[in-house]
């Protein structure tokens, strides 16, 4: 078999990307298939459409890649490719809306407001930033509603450092996404599918040394320590692969994804985002998750592609 795979692109994400895209370049080779490596760039589609691989697996982070505009351009083009189609890309992309699906049907996600940078302009600052304490509480956590990575994502425990938080979560999109900080143990669950349907892999629990899993944090080895499979009770493992399993499902997802979530101190576990285009760098979770399941990650992905294929 020959397969393309999709990494680079245009987002704030492209060099995450491209490590991606080379290790899962790699896995697959060691399996034996044809791997081409395409950066998806302005000649995207020309080479696809010329090249026509028998599938395509998308290592793409942030924008094209997880908005489904990528996955959009495979429909169109009649190639098959591994993962979600685009409506449900765009539904666990906008992260407010990954949440109310959650939380429509029931699942634990902090409580959180959309803030429109418009509302600025219209009400003034202050007023909008005393409002938002006052509804949501400190601390609290501020995100661009559409992106990863951490890029943006500022924790905020006094109200003196929301104006600046709040100008870091703009200059990554117009529209923020404030929750409330649940503080506890952050988990990593990998869901993959097969025939049977989708079953989450062991979860990985996250301990950055400094406190915080930024972009730093996350792409730095041996800035954070990683447990995998992470050391839970039976009833928090129990509800975490629960909770990533209804994430895929509720979301319409397809293939994998990997859910993040936070373990409060009384063992709730609450979703915190969805992604459909998990990273598969050295230092990312889904890679750890399929390893503590006894698994290799071509061995994965092939399979997905004869999924994809089928
Ligand atoms: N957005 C990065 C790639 C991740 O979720 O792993
Ligand atoms: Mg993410």
């Amino acid at each position: 078999r020959w397969v393309a795979v999709l990494s680079g692109g245009l987002s704030h994400e492209r060099d995450v990307s491209l490590r991606s895209g080379r290790r899962l370049s790699a896995a697959l080779r060691s399996t034996g298939l044809t791997v081409t490596e395409l950066d998806a760039d302005h000649e995207l589609l020309n080479r696809l459409s010329i090249e026509r691989p028998e599938a395509v697996l998308v290592a793409l982070h942030g924008g094209e890649g997880e908005n489904g505009a990528i996955q959009s351009i495979l429909e169109l083009l009649d190639i098959p490719y591994a993962g979600t189609d685009p409506r449900a890309c765009r539904r666990a992309w906008d992260k407010p809306t990954a949440k109310a699906e959650l939380a429509r049907a029931g699942l634990p996600t902090p409580e959180w407001m959309v803030l429109p940078q418009s509302t600025f302009r219209e009400l003034g600052a202050h007023p909008v930033l005393d409002a938002l304490v006052d509804k949501i509480g400190l601390p609290l956590m501020l995100k661009p509603v559409q992106g990863g990575s951490a890029l943006g994502a500022r924790v905020v425990r006094e109200s003196s450092e929301l104006p600046s938080a709040m100008m870091g979560a703009f200059s990554y999109g117009d529209t923020v996404l404030v929750e409330k900080l649940v503080e506890g143990t952050e988990l990593a669950i990998g869901v993959l599918e097969d025939s049977e349907g989708p079953h989450a892999l062991p979860a990985v629990r996250i301990e950055p040394s400094k406190g915080i899993f930024d972009y730093t944090a996350r792409y730095t080895a041996g800035l954070t320590s990683y447990q995998a499979p992470a050391e839970l009770s039976e009833g928090v493992a129990r509800r975490a692969a629960e909770l990533a399993v209804s994430a895929h499902r509720l979301l319409g997802l397809r293939d994998l994804s990997r859910t993040d979530a936070i373990v409060d101190e009384s063992g709730e576990v609450h979703f915190l985002e969805v992604n459909v285009s998990p990273g598969l760098t050295a230092t990312s979770l889904m890679p750890m998750g399929i390893e503590a399941a006894g698994r290799g990650l071509g061995e994965v992905f092939d399979g997905l592609i004869e999924r994809a294929i089928d």
